[in-house]
C-alpha cells in the first residue's frame, strides 16, 4: 500500500477511535505512524526534475537560493532520509535531523514506544518521540542525495545530547557541528534549543550560545550559516533580549518555533469531544510537544516581533527570521512575506497537505 493510501485511510477511518477506550490510542497512534513513515521514506522517486510550482517565491538567503519560501520542518527525516522525495514535490529546501552526538533509540513510556497522536479535526498533533536518531557520527557522513537540486538546500538540526551534563553535552555539540560543516552537501544548520521532550536544561541560553560562538562560529572555515530554534512558548517580551544576544554572538538567523507544552491554553481550542479526552489523556500520561493550527498565530505573532527588532537594531550582518508552526495553506506564507519573515518550515501542515495532494503539495499550496 502507498503511503497516501494508508493516510487516506487512516483518516476516513479515524471517527470509529472513538469506540476505543481512550487509554489504548497513544500505541495505535504511534505503531501507525512508525508504519506510515517507514512507507513515506520508501517511496522511490524516479524523477530528477521537481514538479513545477504554480507560484514564483524563490529567495536568496545568505547567498544560498531557496527555491521557495517553504520547506520541511526538522523530524520529519530525522536521519537525513527523503532528500530526493521533498525536491521531487517542489520544496524550497531541505532540513534532516533533529540529530545527537550519540545514537538515541526514544522515549518509551507506558508500554508506547515513541508516543505521538494526531487529532486531525482540529488539525493538531502532540509527540514524545524524544529526539530517536543514528547518531552524528553516522549522519553526518551520510550522502544525502546524488542529485541535489538547484534551489532545494540541505539544512541539519542538530541538538546537544541529553545524555550528558551541559559542559560535556556543548563540546559534544561542537564536536558535531564541525562534522557536518565536512559534509558539504549541507548548506546552514539549525541548532535545536528547544526539544520538549528530553530533560535539557535550556535555561541558560547565554552560556551555551556563547561556548558555540566561541568554539564553532568563529572557526567555520566555510561559509555556513547557523541558526538557532528556539520554542514557540517563549514570550514576546522576550524576543528583543534573544535576539541581542544572537546578534552578540553572530548567529545568523532565529526560527520560531518548536512545539509548544501550553496545554491548557489548546484545550479549549479543540471542539470535537473525543480529540479533546485524547488530548487530555496524552498530555497528562506522557506530556510532549504540541503542533499545527494552534500556533499559526503565535508562531506569526513572534517572528514579526523579530523582524521588526531585527529591522530596528539592523545589526551589521545578514540575519533571518524562520517560521515554523501552524502553516499549512498560501495564506501563511503571504502573511509571512507580508511581515518581513525570510523562510517558513512546516511539519503537521506538510503531512494535511500530504494526504490531500501526495507529491503535488508545494504545486496545490
Ligand atoms: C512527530 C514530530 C517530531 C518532531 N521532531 C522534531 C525534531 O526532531 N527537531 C525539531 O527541531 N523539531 C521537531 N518537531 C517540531 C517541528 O519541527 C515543528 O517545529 C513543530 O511541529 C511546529 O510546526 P507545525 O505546526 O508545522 O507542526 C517535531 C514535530 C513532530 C510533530
Amino acid at each position: 500500500m502507498q503511503a497516501r493510501t494508508m493516510l487516506k485511510i487512516a483518516q476516513k477511518y479515524e471517527s470509529l477511535t472513538r469506540f476505543i477506550p481512550v487509554k489504548f490510542l497513544p500505541f495505535i497512534y504511534s505503531k501507525m505512524r512508525q508504519y506510515f513513515m517507514d512507507k513515506f521514506y520508501r517511496q522511490l522517486i524516479a524523477n530528477t526534475s521537481s514538479i513545477p510550482l504554480n507560484y514564483s517565491d524563490s529567495r536568496i538567503l545568505w547567498g544560498i537560493k531557496f527555491g521557495s519560501g517553504l520547506m520541511n520542518a526538522a523530524g520529519i527525516f530525522k536521519n537525513g532520509e527523503g532528500y530526493d522525495l521533498v525536491a521531487f514535490q517542489g520544496a524550497g529546501g531541505y532540513i534532516g535531523g533533529t540529530s545527537t552526538t550519540n545514537p538515541r533509540s526514544g522515549n518509551i513510556k507506558c508500554g508506547v514506544k515513541l508516543p505521538f497522536i494526531s487529532l486531525s479535526k482540529s488539525d493538531i498533533a502532540v509527540n514524545f518521540l524524544g529526539l530517536p536518531n543514528l547518531g552524528d557520527e553516522i549522519l553526518s557522513k551520510k550522502l544525502l542525495t546524488t542529485k541535489k537540486v538547484d534551489g532545494c538546500p540541505i539544512g541539519w538540526s542538530v541538538m546537544r545530547s541529553p545524555d550528558y551534563e551541559e559542559a560535556k553535552s556543548l563540546e559534544l555539540l561542537v564536536q558535531s557541528l564541525f562534522k557536518y560543516q565536512d559534509n558539504l552537501q549541507i548548506d546552514f544548520i539549525e541548532i535545536n534549543e528547544s526539544c520538549p521532550n528530553v530533560k535539557t536544561d535550556f535555561s541558560n541560553l547565554d552560556r551555551c550560545l556563547e561556548y558555540i560562538a566561541q568554539n564553532f562560529l568563529v572557526n567555520r572555515s566555510r561559509r555556513l550559516p547557523v541558526i538557532i530554534k528556539l520554542s514557540n512558548d517563549i514570550h514576546l517580551e522576550s524576543i528583543p533580549s534573544i535576539l541581542d544576544l544572537l546578534f552578540k554572538y553572530r548567529f545568523d538567523g532565529v526560527n520560531l518555533g518548536n512545539t509548544s507544552t501550553n496545554y491548557s491554553a489548546f484545550h479549549n481550542k479543540i471542539n470535537n469531544p473525543h480529540e479533546k479526552k485524547l488530548f487530555d489523556y496524552f498530555t497528562t500520561t506522557f506530556g510532549g510537544g504540541v503542533s499545527g493550527t494552534v500556533l499559526k498565530s503565535s508562531s506569526l505573532e513572534l517572528c514579526s516581533k523579530a523582524v521588526n527588532y531585527r529591522n530596528k537594531i539592523n545589526p551589521d550582518y545578514e540575519f533571518h527570521v524562520i517560521r515554523t508552526g501552524g502553516i499549512d495553506s498560501m495564506a501563511d506564507i503571504i502573511a509571512s512575506n507580508a511581515a518581513g519573515i525570510s523562510l517558513n518550515q512546516w511539519y503537521t501542515g506538510y503531512f494535511k497537505n500530504y494526504a490531500n495532494f501526495g507529491n503535488s503539495l508545494y504545486q496545490n499550496l
